[in-house]
């Protein structure tokens, strides 16, 4: 059925067209001219009427106008145009954006079902349905290389796109991995967690890493030669231990800090290193170190790539931690995740076989670790990851409710963006700037967006689609909080505690 035709001039980004249809904003349409065949999406709709035009000065006259409206036996003139923004040719196999534009009098259909699955259902996870449809929209996974940033304000849903994310990655055989912030996927009921305990094992650590976590700037050199010097000395002294039989591995980050600072009382006692204002700095720093970190020291842990599940969501439980520890723990995890996808990669160039898989890596509450301006260590390898990560397999999702917080470098990277609801212009803006697939009009339309209603754009996607992401059919742990339940049930308890009490007392008296 034709809905409408092209009219005034057209280019190949997009048209006016005149219709007598109630076409609807956001809608699809399908313009076809010259051999082409355009899919288009309805950026702005308009209605008016000659008789009723802007010129008109008379209201008596618009009065009775009007009333031509109720009677039936007269058809009152009225139109509608649509701003139709021309998306992509699906007679071209790469789905490209037309290279001609419509000439006027091209006639709108419908698109068909198959039509719009072409465009939006290629991919190999389903994610949701485009708004006000039942295409199914799908995303292709082997473009999620190319990072991917999940943005939107608060009680939008993005939790709620991680875990159908996660989840069904998980089911088509993935490994994912959620540094959860809030400890909500480690409570979910999502199938296939496996919880990895947020633990550190000073062992990897590299004397640089291991330097930056006690607060020994880059320039500090006298500081870091001290440390890496009794940074050697233990190590030198497990191993002995080991070729011994009996490693006597510290069981606290109190005692490993204990055996360092005797290692640098011997070695400053033989007048080796630093002067002794610089040898305080060090055992301040390390005596630090031990009040910082004993929530996440494990001489015990095993490296947290060993403990990665292929086809399982693996979760990160970062909630009773501390910003410091939780900076260290995921820094290193990233480098050591960077590092085993770069060595599979050079195995596998040799022929060899390594045991590492492609990963995602999901960073909730991204802008605490990856802040504007300012160095920290998780941007350090972030960025590497966002830089270095496609090459070997590693994936990075941030998710943040606050994306002008967010280091415009990194977020420039994320060339897949999920956007939810935002109302906040500067956020908006922000969003925009940082995306070269993000075009004015889509961001217009981000603060009319519902829950879980989403923006995509990026490779991920054959072209930009506004979809509304599926309901993760389960309980996560940080849903909005049930004040109401949570005060009912503190006065029950309390009640019944006091009942007890109560009983008690009275047993007393008897
Ligand atoms: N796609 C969706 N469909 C239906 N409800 C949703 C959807 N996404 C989120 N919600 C609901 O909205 C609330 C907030 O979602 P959440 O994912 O926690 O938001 P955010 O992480 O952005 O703060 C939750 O109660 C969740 O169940
Ligand atoms: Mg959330």
């Amino acid at each position: 059925m034709v809905l409408g035709h092209v009219i005034d001039e057209a280019d190949t980004i997009s048209a006016l067209a005149i219709t007598s249809s109630k076409l609807k904003l956001g809608t699809y349409t399908i313009l076809e001219y010259d051999g082409y065949r355009v899919l288009g999406l309805i950026t702005k709709v308009s209605r008016g009427s000659p008789l009723l035009n802007g010129s008109i000065r008379d209201p008596d006259a618009a009065e009775r106008i009007s009333n031509m409206r109720s009677n039936s036996s007269l058809k009152f003139p009225e139109y509608t145009t649509v701003r139709v923004k021309l998306l992509c040719n699906l007679n071209d196999p790469d789905l490209l954006q037309p290279d001609l534009p419509p000439p006027p009098g091209t006639p709108l259909r419908e698109p068909t079902d198959d039509e719009l699955s072409q465009v939006f259902s290629n991919g190999d996870l389903r994610l949701g349905k485009l708004v006000g449809s039942d295409t199914e929209v799908r995303i292709r996974l082997r473009y999620l290389t190319r990072h991917l940033a999940i943005l939107a304000a608060t009680g939008s849903g993005k939790s709620n796109t991680v875990a159908v994310l996660s989840q069904r990655i998980s089911e088509l055989g993935g490994a994912v991995v959620i540094f959860d912030y809030h400890g909500e996927y480690s409570t979910s009921t999502m199938k296939n967690i496996n919880p990895i305990q947020p633990k550190l094992n000073p062992l990897r650590l590299t004397a640089r890493e291991f330097a930056t976590f006690i607060n020994i700037r880059e320039n500090a050199f006298v500081q870091y030669r001290i440390l890496r010097s009794i940074w050697n000395s233990f190590k030198e002294s497990l191993e002995k231990e080991k070729k011994e039989g009996e490693m006597k591995l510290p069981s606290s980050a109190q005692e490993f800090v204990e055996r360092l600072k005797s290692l640098v009382e011997t070695q400053s006692e033989s007048g080796k290193k630093g002067s002794k204002d610089t040898v305080a700095e060090v055992l301040n720093k390390l005596e630090d170190f031990a009040d910082t970190y004993s929530s996440i020291v494990d001489f015990n842990a095993k490296d947290v790539v060993d403990q990665l599940k292929l086809g399982q969501v693996n979760v990160v439980d970062l909630i009773n931690l501390d910003e410091e520890a939780m900076e260290a723990l995921v820094s290193h995890y990233l480098r050591r995740i960077l590092e085993n996808g770069k060595l599979t990669k050079s195995a596998k160039l040799r022929g060899e076989s390594h045991n590492f898989f492609p990963v995602v890596v999901v960073l909730e509450e991204a802008h605490v670790f990856l802040p504007r301006g300012g160095s920290t260590l998780v941007k350090f390898w972030a960025s590497k990851v966002a830089r270095e990560g496609r090459k070997f397999g590693v994936s990075l999702v941030i998710v943040s409710q606050r994306p002008k917080g967010l280091d415009d470098n990194i977020l420039s990277q994320m060339t897949n963006k999920i956007v939810l609801k935002i109302v906040e212009p500067t956020d908006k803006r922000y969003i925009l700037e940082s995306s070269d697939n993000l075009s004015e009009d889509l961001v217009e339309q981000l603060s009319s967006l519902n829950t879980g209603q989403a923006i995509v754009v990026g490779k991920i996607v054959s072209i930009p689609a506004i979809l509304q992401v599926d309901k993760f059919d389960g309980i996560l742990g940080g849903s909005d909080p049930d004040i109401l339940g949570d005060w009912r049930r503190a006065r029950e308890e309390r009640e019944s505690t006091l009942q007890v009490g109560r009983r008690i007392s009275q047993i007393g008296d008897l």
